[in-house]
């Protein structure tokens, strides 16, 4: 394994740019909506855009829902409504709380709308930044609310590279950012979190060993899911490894002179956690934070 591969240093081009964007235009704007994935609320966040949007009101998307661990979702959609954001739970791929958007801004901002109509100013636009980092599922999102029917060319991932206003309604319009996630891991768990979920890309990763880890978490907070899905018996002295590689065997992954083809499993692991085949999971929880 390869150790520096994992302690995952990322440093994509544009960073700067976007950065200097956001804090160029964030005067301008009435509120911010942070999208986040609803597996990994918080290392699925720029750093500082705390700072950047400090003061402005916040709306949350826990977006992914359905690939989230139903029970933390919750307590993470209570925990930042207790921090003073507004929060909507969203599948952004079916439209599922997208709907509520809308409403869910001007809920936000009534005092703030109210005293543009008390000033005579009604119908007056709100604007919206829109931030989340790449893969989130920032353009699904914003097709969604804007009622858009087909991704345009600009909005494939890693396409935008500007800001870009998109309207919602008469009096609501987004901007929408350049997904970008620039890094200020404190914490190498945050690095190891976005690699599981895809936000990193695997060329920069250890396979194995990120899949020795998702194994690892999966044994400690989901360990039946490992048993159905690959028929092994996790025991609690067994390291993730020792999991990747007794999957292989359960798969019969064996290369030319019998080794297990531990490579393989990691994987199909890795693959079939993105494409939710395990079940729903959330990979940092409130306790975590909390304990
Ligand atoms: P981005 O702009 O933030 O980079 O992300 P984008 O919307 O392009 O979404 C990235 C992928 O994630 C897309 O899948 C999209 O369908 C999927 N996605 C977005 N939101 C959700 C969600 O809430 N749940 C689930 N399960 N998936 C979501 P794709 O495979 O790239 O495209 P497609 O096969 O869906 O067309």
């Amino acid at each position: 394994m390869n150790d520096n591969k994992t302690n995952i240093n990322w440093f994509p081009g544009h960073m700067t740019k976007t950065r200097r964007m956001i804090a160029a235009e964030i005067g301008k704007m009435d509120a911010v909506c942070e999208i986040v994935d609803a597996r990994i609320p918080l290392s699925s966040r720029n750093p500082d855009v705390e700072e950047l949007a400090g003061g402005k009101p916040r709306l949350l998307i826990l977006n992914r829902v359905d690939q989230a661990d139903p029970v933390q979702t919750k307590r993470w959609a209570a925990w930042f409504r207790d921090r003073g954001y507004a929060v909507l739970e969203v599948n952004a791929k079916t439209g599922e709380g997208t709907a509520r958007f809308s409403a869910a801004v001007r809920t936000l901002l009534q005092d703030k709308i109210a005293a543009w109509q008390a000033k005579g100013q009604v119908g007056r636009t709100v604007r919206v930044m829109v931030l989340g980092i790449p893969n989130v599922g920032k353009s699904t999102f914003i097709n969604r609310v804007a009622h858009r029917k087909t991704a345009r060319a600009e909005d494939r991932p890693g396409v935008t590279r500007s800001k870009q206003w998109v309207p919602v309604d008469q009096t609501l319009e987004l901007l929408d950012t350049p997904g970008i996630l620039w890094p200020k891991f404190d914490d190498p768990q945050v690095g190891v979190r976005l690699a599981f979920t895809g936000a990193i890309k695997d060329d920069v990763v250890d396979l194995e060993d990120l899949a020795s880890r998702l194994m690892d978490y999966l044994r400690r907070r989901y360990p039946d899911a490992l048993s159905e899905r690959y028929k092994i018996t996790p025991a609690e002295e067994d390291s993730g490894y020792d999991l990747l590689t007794q999957a292989a065997r359960k798969r019969g992954f064996l290369m030319r002179g019998g080794a297990v083809d531990t490579e393989r499993m990691a994987r199909i692991l890795l693959d079939e956690f993105r494409a939710g085949r395990l079940g729903r999971f959330t990979l940092e929880t409130v306790e975590d934070l909390e304990a």
